[in-house]
């Protein structure tokens, strides 16, 4: 079903996985079970979004606080992002452009190496934007852009005075890439967690009560039929 194509066309989603611990011990099964079951979902919304033909698309995968969960989960975690990456040529074909967002240099260099080139690889296409958030945190990541700039004045490359909101934007991860129109996050929660506080500035944020495992395409038309019902002003009236 694409009920909504024209709606979704050209949209910046933000999506915040939530829920999969939930999901997990309400079938007594092991928190790293609801993990694999929202990896699957994952994969499906970004063919989904490929279907709809969505702008970008942005996952929180894992953030700069959630090296305070147990050792054996943040392993399992990182072990499913391993096996998606070790599929992610299918982006190719797929014709999505992926971006990691976050600080790789905690990762496994195996993984910091296949990020890289699947970056490399997919640079040119033109579908879908799929950028992952692994290791990432927004305030992280405004402090990176920060420090990119600094050094750049620091060479006597740049005026503090040329320091403007563009020009921030083009040294965040996102570099290039259009803000949010929406954040979602699922399992009810209301909290932005540290996610694309730059990017999300004007984001409409929906809450979903369904837990990331449980969420389907209809789900996904169901949040973009929301948005499409706010009233945008950006400040204005
Ligand atoms: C939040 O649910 C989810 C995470 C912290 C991890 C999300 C990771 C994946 C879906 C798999 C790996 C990623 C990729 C890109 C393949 P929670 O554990 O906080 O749930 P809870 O609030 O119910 O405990």
């Amino acid at each position: 079903m694409q009920a909504n194509k024209s709606a979704a066309k050209g949209l910046s989603i933000g999506i915040i996985m939530d829920g999969n611990g939930r999901w997990a011990k309400k079938r007594g099964l092991p928190r790293t079970a609801g993990h694999k079951k929202g990896a699957e979902v994952f994969r499906d919304i970004i063919r989904y979004c490929n279907e709809l033909e969505i702008a970008s698309v942005t996952f929180y995968a894992f953030s700069t606080e959630n090296w305070a969960r147990p050792e054996a989960e943040v392993r399992a975690i990182l072990a499913l992002f391993g096996e998606y990456l070790n599929m992610a040529y299918d982006y190719q074909k797929e014709n999505n452009r992926v971006v990691f967002l976050g600080d790789r240099s905690p990762l496994p260099g195996k993984f910091q190496a296949q990020m890289a080139d699947i970056e490399e690889k997919t640079q040119n296409n033109t579908g879908t934007i799929l950028n992952v958030a692994v290791n990432y945190g927004g305030r992280q990541e405004i402090v990176y852009a920060a420090r990119r700039l600094a050094r750049q004045v620091r060479q006597g490359a740049l005026a503090p005075e040329d320091i403007d909101e563009a020009l921030f934007g083009q040294n965040l991860y996102t570099a290039g890439q259009k803000d949010l129109d929406f954040v979602l996050r699922p399992s009810g929660e209301m909290r932005l967690s540290n996610f694309m506080l730059w990017q999300a500035s004007y984001a409409e944020f929906i809450s979903m009560d369904v837990l990331w495992p449980d969420f389907t395409r209809k789900d996904l038309d169901r949040a973009i039929d929301e948005f499409n019902h706010r009233s945008r002003r950006f400040g204005g009236l």
